[in-house]
């Protein structure tokens, strides 16, 4: 092999080498790869403020104001968390949990041809207004056992809502509580009769 030759060979392997490098640049600019930001899939999700009992505690509102402030339908569209396992209309079938028309001071665990868990069968008591918000807070918790899987609904307005709505199907819907006036520590210092006297 004379050097000529061999000068050949070398830049071939050379242009080669040249040829894939700038292939890669170019590539690269092409194909530029932005890392995500974030590691992972993104989710979206749409934030349902009816979710389970967590986060910063809202404010007490009495439950008997946030009834009254409570509209069945803002309640229809909280209920239709509901629909997937339950009928609101009279006479409406049982599905994976029991039918809810006049749920509303019934007694807990009795509608016709459900089959309860234990622990709803020995609740006992009726749905009155304040059972079935602690009980739609979070239902597990409420009837440890209960083979209602839903996590609750977080927002104390929104469980007005609903329970607004569901007294709304019954034959003979039950008269909402007064509101509760503000407790005295929420008024203003002008307010304050039973300040003790200065001596
Ligand atoms: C995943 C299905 C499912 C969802 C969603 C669901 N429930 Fe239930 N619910 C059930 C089951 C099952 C029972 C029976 C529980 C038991 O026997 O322990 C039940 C029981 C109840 C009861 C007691 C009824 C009675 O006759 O004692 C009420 C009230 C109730 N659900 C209200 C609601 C409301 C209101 C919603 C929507 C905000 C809701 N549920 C969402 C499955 C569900």
């Amino acid at each position: 092999m004379d050097s000529f030759e061999l000068n050949k060979i070398m830049g071939a392997v050379l242009g080669t080498l040249l040829f894939i490098l700038s292939l890669s640049i170019v590539s690269g600019g092409i194909f530029a790869s932005h890392p995500p930001k974030k590691a992972g899939y993104e989710i979206a999700v749409k934030d349902d403020k009816a979710g389970p009992a967590q986060g910063p505690a809202e404010p007490q509102v009495p439950l008997a104001n946030l009834l009254n402030e409570a509209n069945a339908e803002k309640g229809a569209s909280v209920a239709r968390q509901c629909v997937a396992c339950h009928e609101f209309a009279k006479g409406g079938a049982n599905k994976v949990g029991p039918g809810l028309y006049g749920v509303v001071n019934n007694d807990a665990g009795t509608h016709g041809g459900f089959n309860y868990s234990n622990a709803m069968k020995n609740k006992k008591g009726k749905w009155t207004f304040e059972a079935l918000d602690k009980f739609l807070e979070n239902p597990s918790k409420t009837v440890p056992g209960t083979s209602m899987t839903f996590l609750g609904i977080r927002r104390a307005a929104d469980r007005a809502a609903v329970i607004v709505y569901l007294n709304k199907q019954s034959d003979s819907p039950a008269p909402l509580p007064p509101p509760v006036a503000a407790a005295p520590d929420q008024k203003k210092d002008g307010e304050k009769k039973d300040a003790p006297a200065k001596q």
